[in-house]
Parts: structure tokens; sequence; C-alpha cells
């Protein structure tokens, strides 16, 4: 586990940098704090000296050792500001030293992460931009801010992501030495859509909950991610490694999945995927009885994208199908996996209350070639993520 130093400035969010220092503890690192004058009037230094067990470095005057900011600097192996203003971000970008937290944060070598929280006009400010481009440039990486209600009234972007998604964030930094390190995992979520005419679709139920949470797992584990996304009903992940393509149709899906899966190591279809599109698509607004009483639409199928990418995978790659079923889960799912030519396919059930689509919780089995199948218990989709992502590393690690 790291020693990781979390800096407080002063942004009405700083509350929310508690919650990060408690979570940044709860995953088992050793967390120190430095904090900002005006942080100290947000929150109080002695509530995080007594959750962190270490002294809060708030100037660079009053402690016995004169040099206090240096140890910490060099104690540190992973410096996030959270949150971080305007201020302390123009600092970093410039080199000024005028107080502990950017004396501390120049005499740092360590990684550094910033995770802005301000007005979304001060976060637009050609200076606010340029400072970013220019931390950047030096190596720091920067949580993008999320969009939402500000505390001014108005919405805008510049608000701090929620404390447990900058931990999961700063959780994948601290992991790039994990099971995944250096391998690249393409991953599909969501679902696609296939136009009828300019306004309509035909899509599917899919929440792209199973996807986002297979893409947090292998960032968590180290990989490298090409996260490929149709419709999804939650915010996805952000990371470094990663690297979000969004698309539409089954098509673009295809397209997207073949560039990506070329120099791969692995590729997980959790996309539900539209077998089925328009042969026609208006290019106006079909009108209501005008053109049509009764309206028939003629489908055609759309490209199998896992059978394709499968049947022409290379040695070592590994591909991981899934099967979404309302009935006879198993044996449509054998068939799947002997037709499509992944080396995986997770089978789940899709109908009913506790039905796969737009639930948290999943009861998944797994069906792979010379083994019998595997019915894992119901628990959190995020669960499930982490363990196909460990299935996935054993597959991996067997085809090398
Ligand atoms: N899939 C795909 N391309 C399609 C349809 C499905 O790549 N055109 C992928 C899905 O991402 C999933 C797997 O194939 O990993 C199985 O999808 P599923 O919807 O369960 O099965 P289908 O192949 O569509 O067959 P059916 O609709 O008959 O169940």
């Amino acid at each position: 586990m790291a020693n990781v130093t979390v800096y407080l400035t002063g942004s009405v969010a700083a509350y929310k940098g508690v919650e990060v220092v408690r979570g940044l503890q709860k995953k088992g690192h050793d967390v120190r704090v430095v904090m900002t004058e005006s942080a100290t009037k947000l929150v109080g230094p002695t509530t995080l000296a007594a959750l962190t067990k270490h002294p809060v470095l708030t100037s660079l005057w009053d402690e016995k050792d004169p040099i206090p900011h240096i140890e910490l600097a060099d104690w540190t192996e992973l410096a996030v500001v959270v949150p971080a203003t305007a201020n302390i971000i123009a600092k970093m970008a410039n080199g000024i030293a005028d107080d502990a937290a950017s004396t501390t944060l120049l005499a740092t070598a360590a990684n550094k992460v910033v995770v802005p929280a301000m007005n979304s006009h001060m976060w637009a400010a050609p200076a606010t931009q340029r400072n970013l481009a220019t931390l950047k440039s030096d190596g720091v990486v920067i949580m993008e801010p999320a969009s939402g209600r500000l505390a001014e009234g108005y919405s805008g972007k510049g608000r701090l992501p929620e404390p447990d998604e900058i931990v999961a964030f700063l959780t994948a930094q601290l992991t790039a030495k994990g099971p995944l390190a250096g391998r690249r995992v393409v991953i599909t979520a969501g679902g696609t859509r296939e136009p009828i005419d300019p306004v309509r679709f035909i899509g599917n139920r899919s929440s792209g909950k199973m996807g986002v949470a297979l893409t947090q797992a292998a960032i968590n584990a180290g990989a490298k991610v090409t996260l490929i996304v149709g419709q999804v009903s939650v915010p996805l992940p952000q990371s470094p490694r990663l690297e979000v393509i969004s698309v539409e149709t089954t098509e673009q899906l295809h397209a997207a999945v073949d560039k990506a899966f070329t120099d791969a190591d692995a590729l997980i279809m959790a996309a539900a995927v539209a077998d089925y599109k328009p042969v026609n698509v208006a290019d106006h607004k079909v009108k209501k009885s005008v053109e049509h009483n009764d309206w028939a639409i003629d489908l055609t199928e759309t490209t199998d994208v896992l059978k394709t990418v499968a049947h022409a995978k290379k040695d070592g790659q590994v591909v991981i199908g899934f099967a979404a079923e309302t009935h006879d889960l198993i044996a449509n799912a054998q068939k799947k996996l002997q037709t499509k030519g992944a080396d995986v396919i997770v089978a789940n059930s899709v109908s009913g209350e506790n039905g796969a689509f737009g639930n948290d919780q999943d009861q998944v089995t797994i069906l792979a070639a010379g083994s019998d199948a595997d019915k894992w218990p119901a628990m959190p989709k995020v669960q499930v993520a982490e363990k196909l992502i460990d299935l996935l590393d054993k597959k991996l690690k067997s085809g090398d």
C-alpha cells in the first residue's frame, strides 16, 4: 500500500476531501494531509489529524522541525490535490511556493493528481485552462470535474466528482502495477441503436452497468482499456489509462472493435448489440397516417461482431462474450460458446425482475471450452466484474 499525501485547498467542496482521505485509508493507504489556510476555514485540521493519526501541515513556520515539508515531500508516493482551487492550480503551473501546500507540492517528485472544483466560469477561464494544459504537459494527471448544480445555485462544469469516484480514480493510479499492467483490454458496453428515421430508432434495455464495472475493474488491475460505448445510463469511469469511443450503431461498434482489438490482448463484449437493423433508413421524419396506417419495418441482420472478431483472433488474444437469455439459459449459452468462437461465455438471465438489465446485482454462469459450467452466486455487478477480470488474467497467463 502507498504513502499518499492529500492537499486540501479552499473550495467549499473541502468536506468531500475528508471523505477521500477516509476512502483511501479504507483501501489500506497511509494518508497524510496538507491544508492551505483557506481550507482550514472550511474543515478543521484537528479532524484530519485525528483521522490520519498524523499531524496536518498547515504552515511552514509552526513546526519544531524547520523543514517538515521536505520530509513529507520525500515520504510521498502519490500527491493528490483535492479539491484543487484555481489558485493552487495557477501556483503549481507557475512554480510558486508561498505557503505550506504550494511549497511541499513543488518539493514533491512523486506523481501528482489534481482534482479541480470551482465555479464554472473560473473553470472555463482561459487562464485556468492554460494552467491546466501546463500541468498536463508537466505530467500532472487531472481528473475532470463533473457537471451539475454548483454551490452558487446554477449548473455548470466545475463540481468535484463524488468521493468514491475520486478514490476509484486514485486506486487506478496506484495499481498500475496490478496483474494486468502492460495489458490492453477492449471492452464494449451499453446498447446500440439502429435508426429508423432521423428521430426514431430500435434500441434495447441495456444500462451499461456491467461493461462500466468491467472497465473500472480492468483499470484497477492495471490494464489500459479502450471502452467502446453505446447508450448507457450510468457515469463512465475516468482514468489516464482509459480511452472512450462512443458509438451508436452496430456497424460503428464493429469498426471500432476491429480497430482497437488489432493490438489488444483481450476483448470483452458486454454490449447489448442490435441483431437487426431497418433495411432502409428514411432521411426525413416518417409522418403519422399520411405515410402509414400500419407500419411494417423491414429488418435485416447486423454483423455478429463477437463471432466475426473472435473467429479472426490471433494466438494469445482472449475473447469473452456474454449470453443474454430469457429461457433455456445454459443450453442457449452453450450453443453460443460453440458458434461464436469466444474463449468464455458469461451467461445471464435477462428475464423478470431479477434479470440482468439495469440491475445492480447479477447471477452469472461461466462457460468455457473443456470446463464444466461454473454457476456463481448472485452478487453485485461490481464484484462479478472483479471476478471476471481475475478470470481474464488467468486466461491470458495460460495463453502466454
Ligand atoms: N453480439 C455481437 N454482435 C451482435 C449480437 C451480439 O457481438 N450482432 C455479442 C454480444 O455482445 C454478446 C454475445 O454476442 O457478447 C451474445 O449476445 P446475445 O444478445 O446474448 O446473443 P445473440 O448473438 O444476439 O443471439 P440471440 O439474440 O439469438 O440470443
